[in-house]
């Protein structure tokens, strides 16, 4: 396992500079970029840390106890978050899931959620506002988390068995603690509950049917997820991406199952329903259906740059906007110029990696280069 982890290249600092546009561009709330693809869904890292080490995520060899995690004082306030989100927000963005690392890793996370769920989309309603778990802490935090306004969780569980589980994790995390995170959200109202699995061949193939059994008939919808080259260390090979039509086809053959449709544009997951009218479940396809077309998703890293794609090496560096640049005597931008910066970034976007990755060259994306996913999200 070891000796296939990439070294890992820090990309962080090498951020692109975020400028504020001659001419303004004005919050409309109808951005598009390049290839004409609305801003609606802006993912935000509240921490580069995690307690667990999954080896596809944040393999042990390179973030052991010399990792070079971000400073805090690197780390955007609550109120900047809160403060560019309402640039983005003003630009159309109507989901904004909370991601790290483990967001609730993050010292008073339920502060930010609160600031967050006050603000509005552009047509006046609330945020579909969400977080992204792997769960150890979800039963301790599930009901302050729902009293501060947000709405649902999404919580990453590989399978279901115990010796499986612990080691995915890879700190010998027990699965039955997960699982009583998850009823503690069910039980705060925190849903749809949803269920990311990230399916990596000859690791937990065996847990998909175990998965499908035990969540059939219950409100939560399992997702499951082909596992991703994303990042720089996780070694990925294609071998051991099991596609989705094949994981499919192994449920559909004990639990029959029919397509759905789409619940809205531009989601990430295919939807299927239990032909017995129990529920459904989702794949997530993004090596062998790739959906780029109408990706409507901006990141924000922890410390304040703006990734236009999972896979991009380099962000666009808000946070010197935000709080000004002393080097470069610049002040503080205004919520204007902030959203003007936004809205010129996004209008250059080009990025469709997945649907490109079979045919870029390394220097382009395709190698060893991109940027963690611990450190812009998932
Ligand atoms: P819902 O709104 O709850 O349906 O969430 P979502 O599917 O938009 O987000 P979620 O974070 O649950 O996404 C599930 C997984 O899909 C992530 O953990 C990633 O592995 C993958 N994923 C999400 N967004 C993208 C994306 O833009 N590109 C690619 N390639 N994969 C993505
Ligand atoms: N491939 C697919 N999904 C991944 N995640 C992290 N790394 C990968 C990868 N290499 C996703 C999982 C996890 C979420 C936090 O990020 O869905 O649940
Ligand atoms: Fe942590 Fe989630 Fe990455 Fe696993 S996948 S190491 S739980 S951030
Ligand atoms: Fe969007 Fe990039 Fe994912 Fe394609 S690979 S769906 S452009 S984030």
């Amino acid at each position: 396992m070891a000796e296939r982890v990439i070294p890992l290249v820090d990309q962080r600092h090498a951020a692109l500079p975020a400028g504020v546009p001659e001419r303004a561009i004005p919050a409309t709330g109808s951005l598009s970029d390049s290839l004409g693809r609305p801003l609606r869904d802006l993912r935000i890292s509240v921490t580069d840390r995690c307690n667990f080490r999954c080896s596809y995520c944040m393999p042990k060899e390179v973030f052991d106890k010399d990792y070079p995690y971000l400073p805090h004082s690197a780390l955007l306030t609550f109120e900047e978050i809160t403060r560019v989100v309402r640039q983005f927000v003003a630009h159309g963005v109507r989901k904004i899931r909370l991601t790290g690392g483990e967001p609730l890793l993050r010292k008073n996370v339920e502060v930010l959620v609160e600031q967050l769920a006050r603000l509005r989309t552009v047509d006046g309603a609330p945020l579909d506002l969400t977080l992204t778990t792997n769960g150890s802490l979800l039963a301790r935090k599930a009901r302050a988390l729902k009293d501060a306004g947000l709405q649902r969780v999404t919580v990453s569980l590989d399978g279901l068995d115990d010796a499986v589980f612990r080691r995915m994790n890879d700190v010998d995390f027990p699965v039955a603690d997960v699982l009583k995170g998850i009823d503690a959200a069910r039980s705060a109202g925190l849903g749809p509950v949803k269920i990311n699995m990230v399916v990596k061949r000859g690791t937990n193939e065996h847990e998909i049917l175990p998965m499908a059994r035990h969540f059939k008939g219950t409100d939560i919808v399992l997702r499951f997820i082909e596992y991703m080259d994303v990042g720089a260390t996780n070694g990925w090979r294609m071998d051991e991406v099991m596609p989705s039509a094949e994981v499919v086809k192994l449920i559909h053959a004990e639990l029959p199952l029919a397509q759905l449709e789409a619940s809205a544009p531009g989601e990430t997951a295919e939807r299927w329903g239990y032909a017995d009218g129990t529920g459904e479940i989702g794949v997530i396809s993004s090596v062998t259906q790739a959906f780029c077309g109408d990706c409507n998703r901006a990141r924000l890293s922890t410390e304040g740059q703006l990734y236009l794609c999972l896979f991009a090496s380099r962000g666009h560096d808000l946070r010197s906007l935000i709080r000004g640049d002393a080097a470069k005597g610049t002040p503080p931008a205004s919520d204007e110029e902030l959203a003007s910066a936004i809205g010129q970034i996004w209008q250059g976007r080009s990025d469709r990696y997945s649907q490109l990755r079979a045919t870029l060259a390394p220097d382009q994306g395709g190698g060893a280069r991109r940027v963690e996913m611990s450190y812009i999200g998932g």
